[in-house]
């Protein structure tokens, strides 16, 4: 199958969970927490996921599948889909409309197509691996600020953040007292896709997840941005920290997270 396809059957499936998040948001609904007291699931999330699992199925039948809320299932072909049926579920639950389905398809540890859906935003980010990044068909860029001064970044905590992993805590004041504006908007697909857009200069978190990663990463990369784990490694999908840039600041905010981390 083509990464174009791949795509196809990414944005029929996002589509459609979108459209179940978008009735369900502002409603009452059923919410449970998972391994952390905040770590929420709503029914939601598993009814986007259950969607999002059926479309991609009737596309590519052999492929395997990871996502958030019921894990690996099995595949024979060369297709792996990675899958966050609803990222930025505190916000869902919260009546924060910020949100989103993001789905990727991976093959041999490759990322080759994304989709980053925001239903109540009608926005929807787009990308195939040599192919570019776009929002509702148009073509994205990085931005083109060219020192951290200047910069608006955007940050996001694992669940776990009062244990301090990776001293996120010390790297945020850290990189807060440069005195430029951050944000936390709670969707570490929608950081992404917000660097690949422009809007953000820079994002940087730890202990993300592959699902909250693959789709914007390949975003980021295709709209010319630069894609890192902490120790300036190249990226590879599995749970890990993460910097994304529009490239010309990420020296230096390596080099800051680095001084957090030393
Ligand atoms: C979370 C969000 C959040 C990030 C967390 C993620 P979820 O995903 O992306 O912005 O800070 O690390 O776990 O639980 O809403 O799918
Ligand atoms: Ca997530
Ligand atoms: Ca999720």
């Amino acid at each position: 199958m083509t990464h174009s396809l791949l795509l196809e059957a990414a944005l029929h499936a996002a589509t459609e969970a979108g459209r179940i998040l978008e009735q369900g948001y502002g409603t009452t609904f059923d919410i449970a927490s998972k391994e952390g007291r905040h770590n929420l699931v709503t029914e939601y999330d598993l009814a986007s996921e259950s969607c999002i699992i059926n479309v991609l199925q009737s596309y590519t039948p052999t492929a395997a599948v990871l996502t958030e809320e019921s894990g690996e299932h099995a595949g024979s072909g060369e297709v792996t889909w990675v899958v966050d049926p609803l990222d930025g579920t505190v916000n869902f639950a919260h009546g924060i409309p910020i949100f989103c389905v993001s789905i990727a398809a991976v093959i041999n540890g490759t990322i080759v197509a994304g989709v980053i859906h925001h239903p109540l935003q009608n926005e929807t980010f787009t990308a195939v691996l040599g192919g570019g990044a776009f929002l509702n068909g148009e073509p994205l860029h990085v931005s083109k600020t060219p020192q951290i001064q200047d910069a608006i970044l955007v940050t996001g905590f694992p669940y776990n953040v009062h244990e301090n992993p990776r001293k996120c805590i010390d790297t945020f004041g850290r990189v807060l007292s440069l005195g430029i504006p951050i944000r936390r908007l709670g969707s570490a697909a929608l950081d992404l896709a917000y660097v690949a857009a422009g809007r953000f200069d820079g994002y940087w978190e730890v202990e993300l997840q592959p699902w909250d990663m693959a789709a914007g990463v390949l975003l980021v990369t295709e709209a010319g941005g630069t894609v890192t784990h902490y120790g300036r490694r190249a990226f590879s999908l599995g749970r890990d920290s993460i910097l994304a840039s529009n490239g010309r600041i990420h020296q230096q905010l390596t080099s800051i997270i680095e001084n957090a981390n030393a």
